[in-house]
């Protein structure tokens, strides 16, 4: 098996029939002694048919694919921000730069935060945040990256690395640029091939379009051409 990064992911096929055709991506959410972990919410059919299959059912995988997340230098302090279940992104990298990460996981309730127990689990720098108050502070994750980066006091060459929501990325890639920060976002985008193959997984960015499967998914934030 061939070592995946954190941020990579895999393409599952869901169905041995044609319907569903197409295979569904899910990022590497936790490489452990046995093989891979992956976590994923529920969203329609490919997601169902996975809940349902049984244990030692095989599927064909196809991974780990796309370019990860770059890691931060000796000097950067990394902020790892999850909206919901982005979490499953970034989570192999916060666990792998555990020591020095400042983690921030939001979601619109508590029964929306999936993983908030492991997490605890690993971090003292761990802020969690749900939209209605259910969990953590209330408000969204962005507010409390803003509160973080407004007072942020002897951190030292902050790097965010982000994954959720488009609108949760898009403001994040607004607080980074505004106060000199690097980004580095997760993006997703409906899949076909998830090999660069079929470019139906284009992105706008200031050089042009790029394939979210191939040159992706983590892409600089400022990079990006953001939709209002
Ligand atoms: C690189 C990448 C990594 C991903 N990682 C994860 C992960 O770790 N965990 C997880 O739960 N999900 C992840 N996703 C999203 C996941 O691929 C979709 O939720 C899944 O394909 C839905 O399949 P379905 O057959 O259940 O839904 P469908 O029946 O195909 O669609 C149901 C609804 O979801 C929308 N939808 C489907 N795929 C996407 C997509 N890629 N982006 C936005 N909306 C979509 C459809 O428009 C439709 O409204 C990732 C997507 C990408 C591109
Ligand atoms: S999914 Fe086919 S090019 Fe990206």
């Amino acid at each position: 098996m061939e070592e995946p990064h954190p941020g990579q992911f895999y393409m599952l096929e869901v169905s041995k029939g044609m319907d569903p055709l197409l295979k569904r991506a899910f990022s590497l959410f936790r490489r452990t002694p046995e093989g891979i972990r992956l976590l994923f919410r529920i969203k329609g059919k490919g997601t169902s048919i996975l809940r349902d299959l049984r244990e030692g059912t095989e599927i064909t995988v196809l991974g780990p694919l796309g370019n990860g997340y770059p890691l931060p230098s000796d000097k950067e302090s990394p902020l790892v921000i999850a909206g919901g279940i982005g979490i499953a992104s970034v989570f192999s990298l916060a666990e792998k730069i555990s020591k020095k990460a400042f983690v921030f996981y939001g979601a619109r309730t508590e029964r929306e935060l999936f993983v908030a127990g492991e997490l605890e689990k690993i971090y003292k720098e761990l802020v969690v945040c749900t939209d209605d108050g259910s969990c953590g502070v209330k408000g969204t994750v962005v507010d409390a990256v803003n509160d973080f980066v407004r007072n942020r006091d002897g951190i030292h060459q902050p790097v965010i690395y982000a994954c959720g929501p488009n609108v949760m990325l898009r403001e994040i890639a607004k607080t980074a640029a505004a106060n000199g920060i690097s980004a580095y976002v997760s993006l997703e985008e409906h899949m076909a091939c998830g090999i660069g193959a079929c470019l139906g997984c284009v992105v706008k960015t200031k050089t042009g379009y790029k394939r979210v499967c191939k040159e992706g998914p983590i892409f600089a934030a400022a990079e990006i051409v953001w939709q209002p």
